[in-house]
C-alpha cells in the first residue's frame, strides 16, 4: 500500500504550534491557552496524544465531552488540530485484562505498565484495540473542520522497538516463512552449518534472545527487519481504518530523526506527510550539522515534498543526563534551520509546560511562569516573525548532492557481534561524510541505494555493507550517465542474507569501482594510520583496508604509514560519462573534507574555499523564486557573500553583495529563480 498521491493538509500558512495536553489542566485554562496561542501565532496543535485512558475510562465507556469542548474552543480561536488517534499508550484496564500484550526484553523479562508504549507491536489484542480506537476517533471527529491531519500513535519504537515475547516469536516465524519460503530456505539464508544451528521445525526458531555467545548474524539482521516491519504493520492497521472512514484527511506518524530501529523509507510510503521530532542538543555547538543530515532525510523520504517539524523543544528537554536550556535566539535559528531544509512550519513539544509527571522539567512554548516566561516571549515573537516566511510554503530544497541511507546496511553493520571492528559505526560514518559536504557548503539530500538519482551530480555512499545487484546496477547507471559516486569503506561486503559476495568486497561494486579489498585492516583504539593526499598527510583512525586497484582505477591518495604504507587509500575510476570513487578508510574530518572537495570538483559542483562550520545556506525554490536561507549557528559574527539586490524576507529591504550575520543571525533571501541554486560563501572582504 504505497501512497502515490499524498493528501495535502488544509492549512494555508506555515504550521506553528505544539503538542497540547488540555487534560492536564482545568477547563478555564483552555480559554487562556487559546488567547495566548493566538498571541503567539499558533495555528496548529497536536492532541490528544496520550489521552486514551481519559477518553475510554473503562471498556466501551467513552468520555468524549472534554475533547469535544477542547476542539470547539480551538476551532473558535482559529486553531487547527493535528488529531492524534490517542493510541500512543494503552489504558491500564486494557493492559490488566490482557497482560499478554506487554512487551518482553531479550532476557525474557516482561516490561511493566507505568510509563508509556506498554505494548508488544505484534500483539493481536493491541492491534484489535488500536483499530477500534482509531475508528472511534475518526467517526467522532473526522468531519470536524478543525481537524486537518491524523497523528497516528506517537514516535513508534521510541521505548519499545523490539519485542521478544511469545507472540512476537510466533510473528517472527511467520515473517521468516514469508521471506524464506520454507525451513530449507531459512537454513540456507542463515548459514546454519556454521556452529551447527540447523532447524528442523519452525517451533525451534526463536527471536535472538540472550544466548550463550555471539548470535547468528543473519538471524540478527532478519530480526531487525522483522521488528521494523512489525511496527509498520501496526501503523498500517490504523492507517487502513483512517483511510476508510476519512479518505480525504492526510495521515502522519511522527518520526524520531535519523533513527536506527525503523526503516523510514518504508514508513514514509504509507503516510501523506513526513513529520519529525528533532532535539538538537543545545550543549553541543555543532548540533546543527547532524540536524542538517536529519532534515535532509526528512525531505527526501517523500521525494522532496515539504515535511513538518512536529516537535522540538522551546528550550531544555528533560531526558538527557544534563538538560541545557537554549540560549536566547537558539530556538529561532533551530526553527529556521528546519524550515530552510523543507519543513513547512515549526512545532514544539509542548504548548504548556507540565506541572507534574515525567516531563515537568521539559520546556514548553508557555513555561511555568506563563506569559512571563522567556520561552513564551521568544516563541511568541518567532510565531509573529514566521508570518513573513509565508511565501516559502511548498517550496522545495534545491540540492545536487545526495547521501545513501540504507537501513539494511545500518542494521547489518551494527547488529552483529563478529565484525572486523565494532568501531566503524554506520551513523558515525554517515554523519562524518555529511559533515564534510556541509562544511563545503552543500545541503545534502538522502536517497536509497537504488535511487532515484535524477537531479544529482554527486551521490555519496558512506557505507553499503549489505549490497545487492540492483543497488550496484543503479549506482553504475548513475555514473555511466555522468554522475559521480563516492563509496566508503566496508561496502559491497555481503548480500542480503549476510553472505560474503564471491571474491569478497566490494562484491557487485567491483566493476564500477575498479578495486578489490584484500582485507579490512581496522585500526586499534586510540591509534590512527595516515593517508597522503596531494602531499598532505591526514589521519585515518578506526578503519583502513588493503586495497588492490585495477589498472583502470587511478590512485587519488595512498596510505603513508604502517603496514599499508604506499598502498591505495582513495581511488577513482572513470565510468561512462562519470566516475566512481572509493575511500578505503575512515578518515578524520580534515581529510574527509579534502576528499569531498575533490569529488565535488569532479562532479562539477562548487565548494567553499574557506570554511566556517557555523555558516549554513540552503535554497528552497518554487517555480519563480529562490528562497535562500543564510544561517549563522555560531556565537561569532559571520560575513557572507550573497547575490546582490536580493530581498531579505526576515529583515526587510534588499541586501548584498555582503551580508553581516550576527551570532545566531539569519536572513532569507528571495530572488528570481536562477538556473543554478545560489552558492553562498564567506565574504572575501570584511569591509
Ligand atoms: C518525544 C515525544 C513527546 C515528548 C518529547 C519530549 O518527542 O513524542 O511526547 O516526550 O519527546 O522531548
Amino acid at each position: 500500500m504505497t501512497n502515490a498521491t499524498p493528501r495535502p493538509m488544509r492549512l494555508d500558512a506555515l504550521a506553528y504550534g505544539g503538542d497540547y495536553n488540555p487534560d492536564q489542566w482545568p477547563e478555564e485554562v483552555w480559554h487562556e491557552d487559546v488567547r495566548l496561542m493566538r498571541e503567539a501565532g499558533v495555528n496548529l496543535v497536536s492532541l490528544p496524544v496520550f489521552s486514551w485512558p481519559q477518553l475510554e475510562t473503562s471498556p466501551g465507556v467513552y468520555e468524549w465531552g472534554w475533547l469535544d469542548r477542547v476542539i470547539e474552543v480551538l476551532w473558535a480561536g482559529g486553531i487547527r488540530v493535528d488529531l492524534a488517534t490517542a493510541t500512543a499508550t494503552p489504558p491500564a484496564w486494557l493492559v490488566r485484562r490482557h497482560p499478554e500484550m506487554l512487551p518482553w526484553d531479550a532476557d525474557g523479562r516482561r516490561l511493566e505498565f507505568g510509563s508509556r508504549q506498554a505494548y508488544c507491536p505484534s500483539s493481536p489484542v493491541w492491534r484489535e484495540h488500536v483499530a477500534r480506537m482509531a475508528r472511534a476517533m475518526a467517526e467522532r471527529y473526522g468531519e470536524h473542520p478543525a481537524v486537518v491531519l491524523w497523528h497516528v500513535s506517537n514516535e513508534y519504537g521510541d521505548h519499545v522497538a523490539r519485542c521478544w515475547c511469545p507472540e512476537s516469536a510466533a510473528h517472527f516465524r511467520r515473517w521468516l516463512e514469508a521471506r524464506h519460503g520454507d525451513l530449507d530456505g531459512l537454513n540456507e539464508a542463515w548459514g546454519v552449518n556454521v556452529w551447527g544451528q540447523r532447524y528442523t521445525a519452525w517451533e525451534q526458531v526463536e527471536p535472538p534472545r540472550r544466548a550463550t555467545g555471539p548470535i547468528n548474524p543473519t538471524q540478527l539482521l532478519d530480526f531487525e527487519r522483522f521488528s521494523s516491519d512489525a511496527l509498520l504493520e501496526l501503523f498500517r492497521v490504523e492507517v487502513d481504518v483512517l483511510r476508510e472512514v476519512t479518505p480525504e484527511l492526510p495521515v502522519t506518524t511522527n518520526f524520531m530523526s535519523i533513527f536506527r530501529e525503523l526503516d523510514y523509507w518504508r514508513f514514509a510510503e504509507v503516510e501523506d506527510l513526513v513529520t519529525d521530532d528533532a532535539y538538537p542538543d543545545p550543549a553541543d555547538p555543532r548540533a546543527h550539522v547532524p540536524a542538517a543530515l536529519n532534515y535532509g532525510l526528512m525531505r527526501s523520504l517523500k521525494g522532496g515534498q515539504p515535511w513538518l517539524l512536529l516537535e522540538q523543544a522551546a528550550s531544555a528537554v528533560s531526558w538527557r543526563d544534563v538538560n541545557v536550556p537554549k540560549a536566547p535566539g537558539r530556538m529561532r535559528i533551530d526553527s529556521l534551520q528546519a524550515i530552510a531544509h523543507g519543513s513547512d512550519g515549526a512545532m514544539f513539544f509542548q504548548w504548556r509546560q507540565a506541572r507534574y509527571g515525567q516531563e515537568k522539567f521539559h520546556s514548553a512554548m508557555l513555561g511555568h511562569r506563563g506569559e512571563r516566561s522567556r520561552s513564551f516571549r521568544e516563541t511568541a515573537a518567532f510565531g509573529r516573525e514566521l508570518q513573513r516566511l509565508a511565501p516559502v510554503k511548498g517550496a522545495r530544497v534545491r540540492s545536487r548532492v545526495a547521501l545513501v541511507v540504507d537501513w539494511d546496511s545500518w542494521w547489518g553493520s551494527s547488529a552483529a557481534e563478529s565484525l572486523p571492528s565494532q568501531r566503524l559505526g554506520w551513523l558515525a560514518q554517515a554523519r562524518a561524510w555529511h559533515g564534510a559536504l556541509h562544511a563545503l557548503g552543500h545541503a545534502v539530500d538522502a536517497v536509497r541505494a537504488t535511487g532515484p538519482f535524477d537531479g544529482y551530480d554527486l551521490v555519496v555512499v558512506p557505507n553499503l555493507y549489505v549490497t545487492d545487484a540492483a543497488q550496484a546496477d543503479a549506482l553504475a547507471a548513475f555514473a555511466a550517465a555522468g554522475g559521480t559516486v563516492v563509496v566508503g569503506p566496508f561496502s559491497g561486503v555481503v548480500d542480503p542474507t549476510e553472505t560474503v559476495h564471491p571474491g569478497g568486497a566490494p562484491g557487485p561494486l567491483r566493476e564500477l569501482l575498479g578495486i578489490e579489498v584484500d582485507e579490512p585492516w581496522p585500526v586499534p583504539d586510540g591509534r590512527a594510520e595516515r593517508i597522503e593526499l596531494d602531499g598532505v598527510g591526514y589521519d585515518a583512525p578506526v578503519w583502513t583496508e588493503w586495497i588492490e586497484a585495477s589498472p583502470e582505477a587511478s590512485v587519488v591518495a595512498r596510505f603513508a604509514a604502517g603496514v599499508l604504507d604506499g598502498r591505495p587509500a582513495v581511488t577513482r575510476r572513470g565510468h561512462g560519462d562519470g566516475a566512481a570513487w572509493y575511500v578505503g578508510a575512515a578518515l578524520a574530518e580534515d581529510g574527509l573534507v579534502e576528499v569531498m572537495r575533490r569529488a565535488l570538483a569532479d562532479a562539477g559542483l562548487p565548494a567553499r574555499d574557506r570554511i566556517d562550520r557555523d555558516l549554513e545556506a540552503v535554497t528552497r525554490a518554487d517555480d519563480a523564486t529562490d528562497f535562500t536561507f543564510v544561517l549563522n549557528h555560531g556565537d561569532h559574527e559571520v560575513v557572507v557573500a550573497v547575490p546582490d539586490g536580493a530581498e531579505d524576507l526576515l529583515g526587510g529591504g534588499t541586501v548584498g553583495p555582503r551580508l553581516v550575520l550576527p551570532p545566531l543571525g539569519a536572513a532569507v533571501l528571495a530572488a528570481p529563480r536562477a538556473a543554478e541554486p545560489p552558492f553562498v560563501t564567506l565574504s572575501e572582504t570584511t569591509e
